[in-house]
């Protein structure tokens, strides 16, 4: 069976754009047809500046999520980076692999460092060696395919130089996993701002939807949408980007391909009426299992006890066969 791996990091709330490019599509294929890990990737949300309990608190917010979008522990592991061992010490051995010059290429390195220098912050090392943990997270279970959303492609394609580089270098050790995007709602856009991605961590927030959104705010962000200019409905990402996110959307809550959605429109008002409409039934039934879970952490804390358990079992022997293989000494 094809191991999957994938994750999400708790910097923010989870939004939208995490569940239509990445949560969705765990919940309702991946963890049914593979081997199936999902992982709350707290020690990447260390990267840049953060507040000790909040990172607490949105780790648990989202492992939550991860179970109330449905993710079945029966089915696949569901799990916390930190409570296994196995990534940071493999980390150190991707940095080992990897060169200082494809870590500065990273588009999203350069994004936050140019960010945060505009500001005039510093920029934590660790944001520059992200890429190298990544790949542990995903070179560590000998993972075949990772889902994600497309703005994390280019580090899974980072991951499998390094998986190819390491295993030419010091003989066979790592599957070379390839990266799978949905197709359809793969780069969901900013409701105010459609030339950027919606990310958790941005300061604005009535652009982004959170999977937890009551109904009528979400309704509100969405009839609050930045649209184009011009008052046609037609599909065009380069030249109407506003509108094209909203039949991406619409098309990815279920209701058809983007393109010929378009013809069904003729004006923006009826097309935001029935995109905030389409959301508000999508996540109704995440945010009322939420509530549910969120009364039992109990049972959350023993799904991740075992997802823990069951992780650490599948990476450590691979891990060790790689501190071997590149001429740590055993332990005597
Ligand atoms: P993160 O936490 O930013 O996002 C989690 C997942 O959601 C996808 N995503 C989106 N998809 C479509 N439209 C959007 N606007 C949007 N925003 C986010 C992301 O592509 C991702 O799939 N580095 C990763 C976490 C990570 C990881 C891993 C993923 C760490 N180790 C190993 C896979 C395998 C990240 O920051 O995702």
């Amino acid at each position: 069976r094809t191991r999957i791996f994938s994750g999400v990091k708790p910097t923010g709330h989870l939004t939208l754009g995490n569940y239509l490019g990445a949560l969705r599509g765990w919940a309702d294929e991946d963890q049914h047809r593979a081997d199936a890990l999902f992982c709350v990737v707290d020690l990447h949300a260390l990267t840049v500046e953060h507040d000790p309990a909040r990172v607490r608190r949105l780790s648990r917010q989202a492992a939550t999520l991860l179970l109330a979008v449905g993710l079945d522990p029966r089915l696949c592991t569901v799990f916390v980076q930190s409570h296994v061992d196995e990534h940071t010490r493999l980390a150190y051995l991707m940095e080992c692999t990897a060169s200082d010059g494809e870590m500065r290429r990273m588009i999203q390195y350069k994004e936050k460092t140019e960010r945060e220098r505009a500001r005039g912050g510093s920029v934590r090392l660790s944001l520059l060696t992200y890429p190298a943990l990544m790949a542990a997270d995903i070179l560590a279970y000998g993972t075949g395919e990772v889902p994600v959303g497309e703005d994390q492609a280019q580090h899974v394609e980072l991951t499998r130089d390094l998986a190819v580089r390491f295993n030419q270098r010091y003989g066979q050790t790592f599957v070379v996993p390839k990266a799978t995007v949905p197709k359809v709602a793969a780069r969901v856009m900013d409701l105010q701002e459609p030339t950027s991605k919606m990310g958790k961590s941005h300061a604005r927030t009535s652009g982004i939807v959170y999977l937890l959104d009551e109904p009528d705010v979400v309704r509100k962000k969405v009839m609050r949408a930045v649209t184009d200019t011009g008052s046609d409905v037609v599909y065009d990402r380069a030249e109407r980007p506003g509108v094209a996110n909203l039949l991406d959307v619409l098309a990815a809550c279920g209701a058809g391909e983007p393109a010929e959605l378009a013809g069904e429109y003729d004006s923006y008002g009826a097309l935001k009426k029935d995109t905030a409409e389409a959301v508000v039934e999508l996540l109704r039934p995440v945010r009322e299992r939420h509530a549910e879970l969120v009364k039992d952490p109990e049972y959350v804390d023993s799904v991740l006890r075992d997802g823990a358990e069951r992780a650490r079992a599948i990476a450590r022997p691979r891990v060790d066969a790689a501190y071997r293989a590149v001429g740590l000494m055993p332990a005597v």
